[in-house]
């Protein structure tokens, strides 16, 4: 862990945020993902000391060593909570301005997602409300889910289009990406993902829909810059491995960055694909085959992990994730936030249901939620670690150990969001009960 140069003895540096009082931090390291026996391995430091500045992370270190060291103009303190690294949600469908209620209880009642969708449900659905929607109500229906997002700790976002499905409703969605990012506190990476269902006006000329994502979407998207990567749902009831490639390609040669939703549904090699494109991420993978496996493993590619995704579903499939760690793929954890199959913005639950589910660790969990999703947005070098030179994205989270982040389900352990050096959503209320440094004694 980085400390700072100024020696003891000397004047404190005055920094603009100092976090102290914590029990524990907990962080990986580095800038690229870690994969194997090294996802778990994270630092773990007791009594640690936080000190941010110009919004970047100073340095991190134990208290002891630092704090005569650092002196904030602002102090907070973390009560005897955790310090964990903000969360990077990589995978999210936030741009719809209608729910669909209707169809989660149709589901308990034993419909199939393929059986709504068949019927007129499903992605069209939603499709209907944003074509209905003026880009400013999009704007405020995407700062509602943004603001769900922070206050479970979500500091760094991917977010997708995919909800208009014409030319002029696509463009309207990345547009309202484009500027609520301009004033959010979260940092939002834009997908263009006009390849996501057929429209109904297309369905009976499907060729034609696909070539009008790949030549008149994406060359208008690239022309705005309104997105960093372009996402193609690869599926059986969605686009072939085919249609996928040829608007893949096209969106490589306009500079974007790959992601594909692939193998959820049938096992139809999408994660091969992904690895052959060099995509950024295969996302899914509840039918990834054991060849597919072992393309994600040689690869660049990480495999974005949605496991709320079959439980909202009621489906029994699940993506093969311990397998996937124990052969090296690069994992990360996401919501796949969408008011169809997961309609969920928090992190910590996804974390808890990862480890009930793939037998993941608390440790496991936490780097496939930070570090690996951020490595899958392009942004490993920015954030996903508290490490001096990071952005400083940090959460006070009120449990006494990073154990709990996954034990405790159902609960939000966000007392405290930093994004980008400032302090951007606390709890209105801790009851004094809860404050850490007594029930941390309980623990230690
Ligand atoms: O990731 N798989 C496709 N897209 C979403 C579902 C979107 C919807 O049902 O509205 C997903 O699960
Ligand atoms: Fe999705």
């Amino acid at each position: 862990m980085d400390s700072s140069s100024s020696g003891r003895g000397a004047a404190p540096r005055e920094v603009a945020l100092v976090i102290d009082g914590a029990a524990e931090l907990a962080t990986s390291l580095g800038r690229t993902p870690r994969r194997g026996a090294e996802l778990g391995a994270i630092e773990v430091l007791r009594a640690p000391l936080v000190a941010i500045d110009a919004g970047r992370i100073v340095a991190v270190g134990p208290r002891e060593s630092l704090r005569a060291q650092f002196v904030g103009r602002e102090e907070l303190d973390a009560r005897g909570g955790t310090l964990v690294p903000g969360f990077v949600d990589a995978h999210t469908h936030p741009v719809f301005a209608t729910t669909r209620e209707d169809e989660f209880e149709l589901r308990t009642r034993g419909a199939t997602y393929v059986e709504i969708a068949a019927a007129g449900g499903g992605i069209v659905s939603t499709v209907r409300g944003v074509r209905a929607a003026s880009q400013g109500d999009l704007e405020q229906a995407l700062e509602l889910h943004l603001a769900r997002f922070l206050e479970h700790g979500t500091t760094t976002v991917e977010a997708k289009s995919g909800y208009g499905l014409s030319v002029a409703d696509e463009l309207k969605c990345l547009r309202a990406i484009a500027a609520v990012r301009q004033r959010s506190a979260l940092d939002i990476a834009p997908t263009f993902l006009g390849a996501h269902d057929y429209p109904l006006e297309h369905r009976g000329d499907k060729p034609v829909y696909v070539a009008q994502v790949r030549d008149q979407m994406l060359p208008a998207v690239a022309a705005e810059g309104l997105a960093e990567y372009c996402d193609v749902f690869a599926e059986s009831i969605a686009f072939s491995l085919a249609d996928a490639r040829s608007i893949l390609e096209r969106a490589r040669g306009l500079g974007l960055g790959l992601r594909l939703h692939v193998d959820q549904l049938t096992p139809l090699g999408g994660a091969e694909l992904a690895a052959e494109l060099g995509a950024a991420s295969a996302d899914h993978l509840e039918h990834v085959s054991a060849r597919g496996i072992e393309r994600l493993r040689d690869s660049g590619v990480v495999a974005v992990l949605c496991p709320l995704v079959p439980l909202y579903l009621r489906q029994d499939s699940e993506a093969p994730a311990r397998r996937m760690i124990d052969a090296g793929v690069a994992i990360a954890l996401s919501t796949d936030f969408n008011p169809g199959s997961c309609y969920l913005p928090s992190m910590p639950e996804v974390a808890s249901w990862a480890a009930l589910r793939y037998r993941m660790s608390a440790a496991e969990c936490l780097t496939a939620a930070t570090l690996n999703a951020a490595c899958s947005v392009g942004r490993g070098e920015l954030t996903g670690t508290l490490e001096a030179g990071k952005r400083a994205d940090v959460l006070v989270l009120d449990v006494p150990n990073h154990r709990h982040l996954v034990y405790e389900l159902g609960r939000n352990p966000v007392r405290t969001v930093v994004a980008g050096g400032r302090i951007v959503w606390t709890r209105h209320y801790t009851p004094p009960a809860c404050d850490e440094r007594r029930a941390a004694r309980d623990h230690v």
